[in-house]
C-alpha cells in the first residue's frame, strides 16, 4: 500500500463547460507523482499542483523515448458516485510495456491505488454530463541525464487528469477510415503490443497522409505482407461478416485494448462467433463486394466505440451499412457504457468504486 503524501493546489482553476470538453484540453488542479532510483525502488508517493515538471535536457526520455503509457476514464454515476472501469487491467498492460521498454515493473495495486486517490480528490472535476467522463493519463517517463544509449537508472511515474467529451468530434457517427499500404506500425518482435509513445510518433506520417485525403484514421496492415488487418490509429478494430465478428489476434504486432477484450467477452457472452484468426484485407472488401460486410467498427478507451462507415484501401471505398451504426456496434456501446456509467448493474464484475 503507498504512503501518498498530500501537498495539494491551493488555486483551484475554473473548471470547463462540461457541454464543449472535446478530449485532453482541459487539466485538474492536481497530479500524482512518484519516483524510482535504481537500489531504492519507487519512493516518494505524491499528490501535487498540476504544474510542468522540471527536467535536464538530457533525460533519457527526450533522445531514446524510453517511456510508456496507459489511459482509462472514471465516469460519473446516477447516483453521484464515481467509477472506475478495469484500472486493474491498465496496471497489467503498463507492466507487459514496462518490461518491453526496460522500465521497472509498477505493483497493479500500486497503480490502481494512486489512480483512484488522484480521482478522489479531483472528484468536483469528474463531468456529469452525458457522455463525458475524467480521463487519466498515467505515464511513466526515463529521467536520468545521460547520453549512452541503456536503460535509465531513474525514472518518475505521473498521473494527469482531463475532463473529456467524445473522442471524435463526429461522436457516435461513422468515421471514414484510409488502409495504409505504405508505411507500418508494427513488425513481430517490435513494440506493437505495448503503449509507449514511439509506436504513436511513427504512425504521424500516415496519418497526416489520410487526413489529407479526407479521413479520420489510418487501419494499420501487418508489417510484414501489408496483407492482414491489424488496428485503427486509436483503436482496436472489429469486422463483422457474415455474422461472424472478426478482430486482429494480439499475437505481439496490435495492442490488447481493454475495450476490445470486454467486447469479445460480451459477444461470446451474447452468442455470437468471435474469430481472431488473422483477416487479410483483401477478404473485407470481397465481403464488402458481395455485400457481405455488414458492421466495422473501432473500440478504444477514449473512443469507447466508433463505427466505421467508410474504409478505403488502394482503388476500392468500401461504404459499411450505407454510412449508419450497425446493431451490433450500437448493442456493445449501450452495454459498455451502461455499465461504465453505471446506469445498469455490472454484471461481469469490470467497475471499481472509487467514492
Ligand atoms: C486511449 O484510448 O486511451 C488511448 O490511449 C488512445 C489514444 C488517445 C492514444
Amino acid at each position: 500500500m503507498l504512503d501518498i503524501k498530500m501537498q495539494l493546489s491551493t488555486t483551484p482553476k475554473e473548471k470547463p463547460d462540461q457541454t464543449k470538453l472535446g478530449f485532453g484540453i482541459y487539466y485538474t488542479d492536481n497530479m500524482f507523482v512518484m519516483d524510482y532510483t535504481e537500489g531504492k525502488g519507487w519512493h516518494d508517493a505524491r499528490i501535487v499542483p498540476y504544474a510542468p515538471i522540471s527536467l535536464d535536457p538530457a533525460a533519457m526520455v527526450f533522445h531514446y523515448a524510453q517511456e510508456s503509457f496507459e489511459g482509462l476514464k472514471a465516469y460519473r454515476t446516477p447516483d453521484g458516485s464515481i467509477q472506475l472501469f478495469r484500472a486493474n487491467k491498465n496496471a497489467e498492460r503498463m507492466q507487459n510495456t514496462n518490461k518491453r521498454m526496460c522500465i521497472p515493473a509498477l505493483p497493479v495495486d500500486d497503480f490502481v491505488q494512486a489512480c483512484k486517490t488522484l480521482v478522489e480528490v479531483e472528484k468536483d472535476w469528474v463531468p456529469s454530463q452525458e457522455g463525458t467522463s475524467l480521463y487519466l493519463r498515467p505515464f511513466v517517463i526515463a529521467t536520468e541525464p545521460h547520453l549512452g544509449v541503456r536503460p535509465s537508472s531513474t525514472y518518475s511515474f505521473i498521473i494527469i487528469a482531463s475532463p473529456v467529451g467524445a473522442y471524435y468530434e463526429s461522436g457516435l457517427n461513422p468515421v471514414k477510415i484510409f488502409v495504409e499500404d505504405e508505411y507500418v506500425r508494427a513488425t513481430p518482435g517490435g513494440t506493437g503490443f505495448t503503449k509507449c509513445g514511439g509506436n504513436y510518433a511513427g504512425s504521424l506520417a500516415s496519418q497526416v497522409k489520410a487526413h489529407d485525403l479526407g479521413y479520420e484514421q489510418v487501419l494499420w496492415l501487418d508489417g510484414v505482407e501489408h496483407k492482414y488487418v491489424e488496428e485503427v490509429g486509436s483503436m482496436n478494430c472489429f469486422f463483422k461478416i457474415d455474422g461472424v465478428v472478426y478482430t486482429a489476434p494480439c499475437v505481439g504486432t496490435v495492442l490488447p485494448g481493454v475495450t476490445r477484450m470486454s467486447c469479445i467477452e460480451l459477444l461470446e457472452k451474447w452468442g455470437y462467433k468471435v474469430c481472431t484468426d488473422r483477416l487479410p484485407i483483401a477478404d473485407v472488401v470481397k465481403a464488402s463486394k458481395e455485400g457481405k460486410l455488414e458492421e466495422v467498427f473501432g473500440t478504444g478507451t477514449a473512443a469507447v466505440i466508433s463505427p466505421v462507415g467508410e474504409l478505403r484501401y488502394e482503388d476500392d471505398v468500401c461504404v459499411i451499412n450505407n454510412n449508419k451504426i450497425g446493431e451490433v456496434t450500437q448493442r456493445l456501446y449501450d452495454e459498455i457504457t451502461s455499465i461504465q456509467w453505471g446506469k445498469k448493474e455490472d454484471h461481469m464484475g469490470w467497475t471499481i468504486k472509487v467514492c
